[in-house]
């Protein structure tokens, strides 16, 4: 991993600005942008995907910088699957690198990975990759990274039903101690705090089956730059402006 010294420092200054009391415990972004990056420059969408992973780098850095404990980034949805065949090669083989390249200094650096999503629809080689990035992080606890790939949040929610109707069937639960922790522990993120912040890039303002059952009190941020132009000053501005804003929970103000 590159250390970028200058720009972290701005993430600290922040932290430190703000306090860290007001760190969001949990930063989930939606990582948008690649391919109009890359057009803007008449380069294959490729680069931009290239660009997005240097981007990825960065903010990994100033997450843990900032003391934010998890940071999640929306890096493959099931609907990526659509996209032409060779762009999904590319995608994954860009997977692939960069598990080879990086996960020796996550291991360093104190990251631990998780993946979520419907791994089983990679190649066997980059599910072998992807469960090796666990097991070799797993003991880690500087910053808890969970990359969403082949993620679809409407997919997560079907399937942790369908858990829930087998476990019913079965008499290993009663349907009246169904409730939102019991749910929420046959989702892929059991065990994950739900996202304080969600930020997209690229200025489209959705979430693209992302999180929609944890997001339920986010706050969300869409910012107007493309992600491989994401750098750790936004990183430090949307943190600024977290901690400007007054979370209820749906309560009155007090
Ligand atoms: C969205 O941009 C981005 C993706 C579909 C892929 C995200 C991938 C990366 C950030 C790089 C690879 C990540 C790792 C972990 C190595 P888009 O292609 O939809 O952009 P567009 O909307 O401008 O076309």
């Amino acid at each position: 991993m590159v250390a970028y010294p200058n720009s972290v420092a701005v993430a600290e200054k922040a932290t430190e600005e703000v306090g860290v009391a007001t760190v969001p415990a949990h930063v989930a972004i939606i990582m948008d942008g690649n391919g109009r990056w890359a057009a803007s420059r008449g380069l294959p969408r490729l680069a931009g995907h290239r660009a997005g992973a240097q981007a990825v780098r960065r903010t990994i850095e100033a997450a843990m910088r900032s003391h934010v404990g998890w940071l999640t980034l929306y890096a493959f949805s099931s609907e990526n699957w659509r996209r032409p065949a060779g762009e999904v090669l590319d995608l994954t083989g860009l997977m692939r690198h960069y598990l080879r390249s990086e996960v020796a200094e996550l291991v360093r650096e104190g990251v631990r990975v998780r993946v979520i999503g419907a791994r089983r629809r990679f190649e066997p080689d980059l599910q072998r990759e992807l469960a090796e990035a666990e097991r070799r992080t797993a003991h880690n606890t500087r910053l808890n990274l969970v990359m969403a790939l082949s993620y679809g949040a409407r997919d997560e929610i079907v399937e942790a039903a369908r858990l829930a109707a087998i476990a019913v069937r079965d008499g290993r639960l009663d349907p009246a101690m169904l409730d939102e922790t019991a749910f929420g522990e046959l989702l892929s993120t059991t065990g994950i705090p739900d996202p304080d912040l969600i930020i997209r890039t690229s200025g489209e303002q959705r979430l693209s089956n992302f999180l929609l059952w944890q997001a339920a009190y986010a706050e969300l941020m869409f910012l107007d730059v493309l992600w491989p132009d994401f750098s750790t000053e936004h990183f430090a501005a949307a943190l600024a402006e977290f901690s400007r804003r007054e979370r209820r929970y749906g309560a009155r103000p007090a």
